[in-house]
């Protein structure tokens, strides 16, 4: 298929792009570059020997989109544009309904003007709110803690809507649990600007010098260990998810799929792994408990399995190796100027 990825630039974008094209798509990123450094494209373009075909775009530039979809005729968007940080999304939360919600709008009614009703969504497991119950099933009730989880239910309802209103539509609503890890090249991985929000690329960046120590926010839940747990998925099996979604284009359904391994572990697990595998040294303290913060969570995994025929490969081992070759790689990121 020629597929079109808005966000493509990004972490789990990137890590997309790769899969995609070993199984043989056609693929053109739209990227506004604003949480991707444009040397990725350089990286991408390495990996393959191949240029990468790429648009700079807003997701809200409607005559651009316009534009891109005329000249390339994709036949379906994988939609990973937007902005993801939690914390963020509480202080400037225009920024997110802008990029989240209204960039999407625009990007479906470009769509539908195209004739291109097949769509891929990154959604997330946070849509669950406080799991009231474990694993958690594609039915779980549906809430927002945040509004960045706000943005995404929106846009998942747009969705839903968009579809009853119009079964030509196409829609794939994958559900993230804890993407980390990178590509075992070491050639692309997970690279926030300022300090890191997510627990994985604090590790790293610990492991590697930048940051001096991890605060473990909270040894006191209800859990094997009393640090929260969380399902962790190497991104490179999240990205096979994506080609196997692809499957679900051109069928008229509209289906929420969980992408997660099934397991949960703890943040000490992750770190003593991490140290193990990898034979650094990950210096933290515990903290208070994060604000917002649930003390466990885990997908249930079987719907990816049943109707993608997709199931993660990787276990922890592999997400703290790869992770770790990436940044110690790749100390600064992208721009080793930085
Ligand atoms: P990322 O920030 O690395 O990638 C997002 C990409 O979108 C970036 O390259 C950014 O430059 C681009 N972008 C942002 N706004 C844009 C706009 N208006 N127009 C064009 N491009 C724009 O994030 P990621 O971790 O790769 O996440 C991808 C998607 O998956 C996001 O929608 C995110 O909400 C969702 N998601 C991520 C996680 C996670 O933990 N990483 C978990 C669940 C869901
Ligand atoms: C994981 C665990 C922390 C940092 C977030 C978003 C979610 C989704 C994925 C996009 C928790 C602990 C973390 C640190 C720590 N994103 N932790 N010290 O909160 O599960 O999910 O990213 O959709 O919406 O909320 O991920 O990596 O931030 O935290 O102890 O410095 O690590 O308390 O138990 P989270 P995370």
């Amino acid at each position: 298929m020629k597929v079109l990825l808005t966000g493509g630039a990004g972490y789990i974008g990137s890590h997309t792009y790769v899969a995609l094209k070993e199984h043989g798509h056609e693929i053109v990123i739209l990227d506004n570059f604003s949480n991707a450094n444009r040397l990725v494209l350089d990286r991408l373009a390495q990996l393959f020997q191949e240029k990468v075909e790429h648009v700079e775009a807003d997701i809200r530039d409607r005559s651009t989109l316009d534009d891109v979809f005329e000249a390339h005729k994709p036949d379906a968007v994988i939609h990973f544009a937007g902005a993801k940080a939690v914390g963020e999304s509480a202080t400037d939360p225009l920024k997110y309904y802008s990029n989240n919600v209204s960039g999407s709008q625009t990007l479906l009614e470009a769509m539908d003007a195209a004739e291109i009703r097949n769509i891929v969504f990154s959604s997330s497991a946070t849509v669950y709110g406080v799991p009231q119950a474990l694993p958690l099933t594609e039915d779980h009730p549906l809430s927002s803690t945040n509004t960045y989880g706000a943005t995404k239910l929106i846009v998942e309802d747009m969705l839903r809507a968009l579809h009853g209103a119009d079964p030509r539509w196409s829609v794939a609503i994958l559900r993230y649990f804890n993407p980390v890890g990178a590509h075992p090249s070491g050639e692309i991985g997970e690279d926030p600007g300022g300090i890191p929000n997510n627990l994985m690329p604090y590790i790293t960046q610990v492991a590697v010098g930048r940051l001096a120590q991890l605060k473990v926010y909270g040894d006191d839940y209800d859990t094997s260990d009393g640090t929260g747990v969380r399902d962790y998925i190497h991104v490179s099996d999240l990205a096979q998810g994506h080609v196997a979604a692809l499957k679900l284009m051109n069928t008229g359904t509209c289906t929420p799929i969980n992408l997660g391994t099934g397991t949960g572990y703890s943040v000490l697990d992750m770190i003593k792994t991490f140290e193990r595998v990898n034979e650094v040294s990950v210096p933290y303290s515990i903290a208070e408990r994060r604000p917002g913060d649930v003390a466990a969570n885990w997908a249930d995994a079987q719907r990816a399995k049943e109707l993608l025929g997709w199931q993660a490969q990787l276990g922890i081992e592999a997400m703290c190796a790869d992770g770790w070759r990436w940044q110690s790689r790749n100390p600064k990121g992208y721009d080793q100027t930085n």
